[in-house]
């Protein structure tokens, strides 16, 4: 790679609570929907859980020291809600919040901005028993959540997110069922969606006048191939995995292809102006409406029911692209894509690559992990970012996810997407060829040199 980015290009990592802390019985901290759901049989792979995690809650002066390391200039990280309000609503535990700021006191001790995500899919138990995202009253609930951690945290936070993919939390939590809380009710996924939405936009109003922004997860759709029918179906699927999200943000309405009904004045709030979106990315979709193949996208590891609300039919194909162990098809075009289109199709909004990276079968050897395929894909999806600014994209940042090997939901712990390697019996970390390269790339604000290291 030999470009060169904007100075004051973030360049960052990411991670979310329930995937790293453990610590889910400490100092207060209540249950989440993932602490339920782990235990549930047959629901994550090997039957893993986030009970200790990477124990980052007693280890976060150590990885904020490997950040420091790195160079990084920015952290994203969530906060988990159950810990802040441990029944979902009234009142605060001073013990969650403390922990938050004394992560934070440590990332600004050594100069890294702290971007801090309020939801990252651990709702409170208390919650969904009353119903979930599917209940209006949740996002209500989100919106008292967001203005007590503003209260106390926003003299140290850079940036603020609020939901991160609300595509995920709907319909992979509600329609599939693949993630918690496990439930397969497609109409109230898309009742969840919208929930989702609303609490962004409630959020957005509690959090002012900090700076603040949403977070999706936007894929690259392509169309099998020329037949109307292909074509139809991959604007089905753009509809509810892009549209749906971006449209109701950017510009105050749903896509006309989808039934929703918000109440007057949802789209209002839902759609309040935001100083920065956050883009997850990770793959493009080839989608047939003529051919058979795989009904789901994703792949689950366990047994699901589809994600694709009132798009069922649509078959997801094999694009003929390398994949990661996930079996995602790696396509950093696809990225570069997607944020060109975002800054083309919408209102301006400065975009921030809050999530981008890749799992591998990595393995220790003498001391060290050499993951060429990680780099590769970094650099490739690091170069898409440079080609999207020099197309005239007002991009700011890149967050690698992830930091550190962690709890990756329905698949446990069998799949690395860190930075640094992480031993889950001893929790020794190793930074990986990946990390070394990502440093190197910072300190030279972009421009990597070749070296035999
Ligand atoms: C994203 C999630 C993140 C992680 C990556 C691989 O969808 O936001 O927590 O699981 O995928």
């Amino acid at each position: 790679m030999r470009t060169q980015f904007p100075a004051g290009f973030a360049f960052g990592a990411a991670t979310s609570a329930y995937q790293i802390e453990g610590a889910v019985d400490e100092d207060g901290r209540g249950p989440s929907i993932w602490d339920t759901f782990v235990r549930r049989p047959g629901r994550v792979v090997g039957g893993h859980h986030g009970d200790v995690a990477i124990d980052h809650y007693h280890r976060f002066a150590e990885d904020v020291a490997i950040m420091a390391e790195l160079g990084l200039t920015a952290y994203r990280f969530s906060v988990s809600w159950p810990r802040i309000q441990p029944d979902g609503s009234g009142g605060i535990n001073p013990k969650g919040l403390d922990f938050y700021k004394r992560l934070m006191d440590e990332l600004l001790a050594r100069d890294i901005q702290p971007w801090l995500t309020l939801y990252h899919w651990d709702l409170p138990q208390a919650l969904e028993d009353r119903g979930g995202w599917p209940e209006r009253d949740t996002a209500y609930r989100f919106a008292d959540y967001a203005a007590a951690v503003h209260e106390a945290l926003h003299d140290r936070v850079h940036t603020w997110a609020t939901v991160n993919e609300p595509w995920c939390a709907a319909f992979l939590g509600y329609a599939s069922g693949e993630h918690a809380p496990g439930r397969r009710e497609p109409g109230n996924a898309l009742m969840a969606a919208h929930h989702l939405n609303l609490a962004h936009g409630l959020a957005v109003q509690a959090i002012r006048p900090s700076r603040v922004g949403g977070c999706v997860n936007l894929y690259a759709i392509t169309p099998a191939g020329d037949d109307p029918r292909d074509v139809a179906a991959a604007s089905k699927i753009d509809g509810l995995q892009n549209r749906l999200f971006l449209d109701a943000l950017l510009t105050g309405r749903y896509p006309d292809d989808i039934p929703m009904r918000p109440r007057e004045g949802d789209m209002e709030l839902i759609s309040a102006p935001i100083d920065v979106l956050l883009v997850n990315y990770y793959s493009r979709y080839t989608v047939s409406g003529t051919a058979p193949g795989r009904a789901s996208a994703s792949a689950a590891p366990t047994d699901a029911g589809s994600p694709w609300v009132g798009a069922e039919d649509v078959a997801f194909l094999d694009g003929g692209r390398p994949v990661t162990a996930m079996g995602w098809e790696i396509d950093a075009d696809g990225l570069r894509e997607v944020l060109a289109r975002v800054a083309r199709d919408y209102p301006p909004i400065p975009l921030v690559v809050s999530e981008n990276g890749a799992a591998f079968d990595d393995v220790v050897e003498g001391g060290r992990v050499r993951d060429p395929d990680r780099i590769a894909y970094l650099e490739a999806h690091l170069e898409a970012c440079r080609r999207a600014i020099d197309e005239g994209v007002p991009l700011e940042g890149y967050f690698a996810w992830s930091l550190m090997d962690n709890f990756e939901w329905a698949w446990g712990y069998g799949k690395r997407f860190g930075l640094v390697h992480v031993d889950f019996q001893t929790q020794r970390r190793l930074p990986k060829d990946s990390a070394r390269w990502y440093a190197q790339i910072i300190r030279q604000n972009g421009r990597h040199e070749p070296t035999d290291s």
